[in-house]
């Protein structure tokens, strides 16, 4: 399935794994040659770029909004063309794009056997769901440019290990519980067969934990806290949908903050029936599970009771649609809403942030502390409000001020395609997509990279 797929073209380098553990590295001074090569076009194109951008830079000081605006579409439309077509190192103008804004990124993807990965998907709600992302940035990867097939000159190495699939067949939620052997499973066989782990003891090695508590593996915060990060993934990076501001064992490793998954094509599918530039007669919405009376498991009531109080108060409230029942159409009704709530539940982060995103519904964030994905991307303080945990009962007033001042502001912004583009995970790699957004935050990485690292310290001693 999957892993059938390879980028449409061949690259030169293409060496089996195992072939390559057992003959050494003689790929090595081979690809020896190219390095530099590549260096020294990459410092020349770094030397246009910087150049070409101090010219076209406001000589009178500060560069204007509309100048940066400018430059970054200009260097987008290049990293687009970069990232599709094969790169012909002779033809500058072909490569500008990738040294500037994903430096040249390349990234290896282990080839696991499939019980680890692709066997998952026989359910096909696998690729679909809310924890998906692990499933969908393997696949973009699959296809992508800042692939390689040699792990000599990788960066980064992904291994791709689908943990969110076991649906429990009581209640049909994803039971992590097998979560951690999984990996500890994945990691002993990349770090036994293949000689890349132990040389960086996996500091370059990047992993997926798209659930609750990410790499704590588990739903309830008091036992991710206790539980933590396994030993053998804390040196390495976690793509992870949870992320705090504040300092929490459960993102103490070096970690990128993700969007939680959603299916691009359900958006889509929505927007056919719902525009979302049509009239959105909903003021306020929320439809999930809210407990009248929360229950106490092990002393942490679900959303902090926030939901609770959401319903108790504006149940009533001719303003509010809220819904505590499953409904599938749920998407039409988050196209046709002002505002949508988007409380913690027992992590503080929703699939309804992505959703009300794409979906042109002004999100409302209620979860003390949450710290968003891609904050360089996607500007969340101009297309969301906070609101404060302790200040939920408020939350009418706070929308009917923001109604009567700043709203077509915030929806305005909103509507900026590139916050709803940087959220979603594509089949295949889109320039400014969710998981483009992934690879630009491992290029801020590369001290990570053992062959870059390694580079640059081969320059020093040679000059
Ligand atoms: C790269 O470009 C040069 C000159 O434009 C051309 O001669 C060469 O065939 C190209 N190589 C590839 C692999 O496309
Ligand atoms: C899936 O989860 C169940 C518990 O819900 C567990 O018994 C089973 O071993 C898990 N399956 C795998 C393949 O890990
Ligand atoms: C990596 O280190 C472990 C533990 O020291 C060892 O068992 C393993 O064989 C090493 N892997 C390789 C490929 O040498
Ligand atoms: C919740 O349960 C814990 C014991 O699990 C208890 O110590 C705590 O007082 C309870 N909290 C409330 C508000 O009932
Ligand atoms: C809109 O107004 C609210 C309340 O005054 C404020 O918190 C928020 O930052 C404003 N947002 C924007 C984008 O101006």
């Amino acid at each position: 399935m999957v892993e059938q797929k390879r980028p449409p073209k061949s690259r030169g380098f293409y060496v089996k794994m195992k072939l390559l553990h057992k003959h050494g590295r003689p790929q090595q001074e081979k690809i020896c040659f190219f390095r530099y090569y590549k260096w020294i076009l990459w410092f020349s194109l770094s030397l246009y770029f910087f150049t070409s951008y101090l010219i076209s830079n406001n000589p009178n000081g500060k560069p204007t909004s509309l100048h940066k605006t400018r430059l970054s579409n200009a260097k987008s439309s290049v990293v687009s063309r970069a990232l599709f077509e094969p790169i012909n190192v002779t033809a500058p103008e072909q490569a500008i794009g990738t040294p500037g804004l994903l430096k040249n990124l390349k990234v290896f993807v282990y080839d696991l056997p499939p019980k680890y990965n692709t066997d998952w998907l026989s359910n096909a709600r696998c690729s679909s769901h809310l924890f998906a992302s692990e499933v969908a940035i393997h696949r973009a990867l699959l296809t992508s440019d800042v692939r390689t097939f040699d792990p000599y000159e990788a960066d980064f190495f992904f291994v791709p290990v689908y943990v969110s699939c076991n649906f429990s067949t009581v209640n049909g939620f994803p039971a992590i519980g097998h979560a951690r052997s999984l990996m500890a499973s994945a990691v002993q066989l990349v770090s036994s067969e293949y000689p890349f782990w132990n040389r960086s003891r996996g500091s370059d090695h990047v992993f997926v934990a798209s659930h609750d508590f990410g790499a704590c593996f588990h739903t309830l915060e008091d036992v991710a806290i206790a539980d933590g990060i396994p030993e053998f993934l804390k040196n390495s990076i976690i793509l992870q949908t949870f992320g705090v501001q504040y300092k929490h064992p459960c993102q103490d490793a070096e970690n990128v903050v993700i969007p939680p998954y959603v299916w691009p094509e359900s958006i889509r599918n929505t927007l056919e029936k719902v525009p979302a530039t049509g009239q959105r007669d909903i003021w306020v919405f929320f439809r999930g599970k809210m407990e009248v009376h929360p229950k106490n498991v092990s002393g942490r009531f679900y959303s902090k009771r926030v939901r609770t109080m959401i319903w108790r108060k504006f149940n009533g409230d001719r303003r509010f649609y809220v819904q505590r029942h499953r409904f599938a159409g749920y998407q039409s009704e988050i196209a046709r809403s002002v505002f949508c709530l988007c409380p913690l539940g027992w992590a503080p982060w929703s699939p309804r942030l992505v959703e009300s995103v794409a979906l042109g519904c002004v999100p409302v964030i209620i979860a003390d502390g949450i710290r968003l994905p891609f904050p360089s991307a996607v500007k969340w303080p101009e297309i969301s409000l906070k609101v404060a945990e302790k200040d939920v009962g408020k939350l009418a007033k706070i929308l009917e001020d923001v109604a009567a001042t700043n709203l077509t502001t915030i929806q305005k912004n909103l509507w900026d395609p590139r916050n709803r583009g940087a959220l979603l995970f594509n089949n295949q790699v889109q320039e400014g997509d969710a998981t483009w957004q992934v690879l630009r935050a491992l290029s801020e990485k590369l001290d990570r990279s053992y062959r870059s690292s390694r580079v640059s310290r081969e320059l020093v001693t040679d000059t």
